[in-house]
């Protein structure tokens, strides 16, 4: 059936803009590429972890974003303005509640997610700059709880970092040094809360959106590995099946002992 004219009209109004951007970034083909590549027909939810990682991930930086706009980084004001956002700001309880429990969601799937990489094999040749990738990612992870865990700035926040400044301060080769740089000073203080907000909200996260980038090229370039029982991986579709074999004759029709079978 031919288009009717006001159909033409729409459809180019739609396709000008995307085949203008196409025409100069070639972004339209990417994405294209990215939603319609082929990955292995026999995966299941246990593929699905690291999607649900990276949406815990993006969760946690868009309810940060709004947090940033009402946390005030000094001991006076800390614990203040967390009272203010949770009892005060319209909404404010659900984004502060969803940033806290988000931040335990966000590391037990990254663990799910590397027990299923490692359980899976898929960390083998080639993927193995992957799972180096993946190492600095939870490094990252547990880093952004850690310097999370001081900003409300209440007994549990600074005692709990008192403990965790202790360990680094412990640590072989640089934790002396580490600890120096993260307090600021002789003991938790102004100068920590800031330097703590800025590894918080800055540096790890923009840390962990650049090797998210890197870590989903290398997923991509190299495609999705198959579960480790894949028939399909095994080339199974292409193996002909093994003609059955004849009955032993001996097991069909006895003979008597000594006698040639016929
Ligand atoms: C912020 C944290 C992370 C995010 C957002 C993330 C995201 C993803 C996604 C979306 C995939 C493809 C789908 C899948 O296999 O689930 C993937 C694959 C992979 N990830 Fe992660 N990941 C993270 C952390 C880690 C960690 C901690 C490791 C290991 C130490 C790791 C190692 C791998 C490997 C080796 C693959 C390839 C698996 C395959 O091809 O089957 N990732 N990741």
């Amino acid at each position: 059936m031919a288009k009717s004219e006001r159909r033409r009209q729409i459809e180019g109004m739609v396709l000008y803009p995307i085949d203008w951007l196409e025409e100069r970034s070639g972004l339209v083909g990417g994405v294209k590429y990215f939603l319609f590549r082929k990955v292995p027909g026999d995966l299941g939810w246990a593929h699905t972890l690291g999607s649900a990682t990276l949406t815990a991930f993006l969760v946690q930086a868009i309810t940060g974003v709004i947090l940033a706009m009402f946390y005030k980084p000094s001991p006076d004001e800390a614990y203040e303005s967390i009272q203010h956002i949770t009892n005060d700001v319209d909404f404010g309880w659900l984004v502060r509640g969803m940033h806290r429990w988000g931040a335990s969601v966000f590391i037990i799937l990254l663990f799910f997610h590397m027990a299923r990489v490692f359980l899976y094999g898929a960390y083998k040749y080639p993927r193995e700059l992957n799972w180096i990738v993946g190492v600095f990612l939870l490094i990252l992870g547990m880093f952004e709880g850690f310097t999370g865990y001081l900003l409300p700035y209440d007994q549990t926040a600074y005692w709990a970092t008192v403990v965790g400044m202790n360990i680094t301060g412990n640590g072989p080769f640089v934790g002396t040094v580490l600890a120096q740089i993260m307090q600021g000073g002789p003991a938790i203080g102004s100068d920590s809360l800031s330097r703590f907000y800025s590894l918080h909200m800055l540096v790890a996260p923009g840390a962990i959106f650049a090797l998210i980038g890197l870590h989903l090229y290398l997923v991509i370039r190299l495609g999705v590995s198959s579960p480790p029982w894949s028939k399909e991986a095994a080339g199974a579709e292409h193996i002909e099946p093994e003609p059955t074999k004849p009955a032993r004759s001996g097991l069909v029709t006895p003979t008597m002992r000594g006698r040639p079978t016929p």
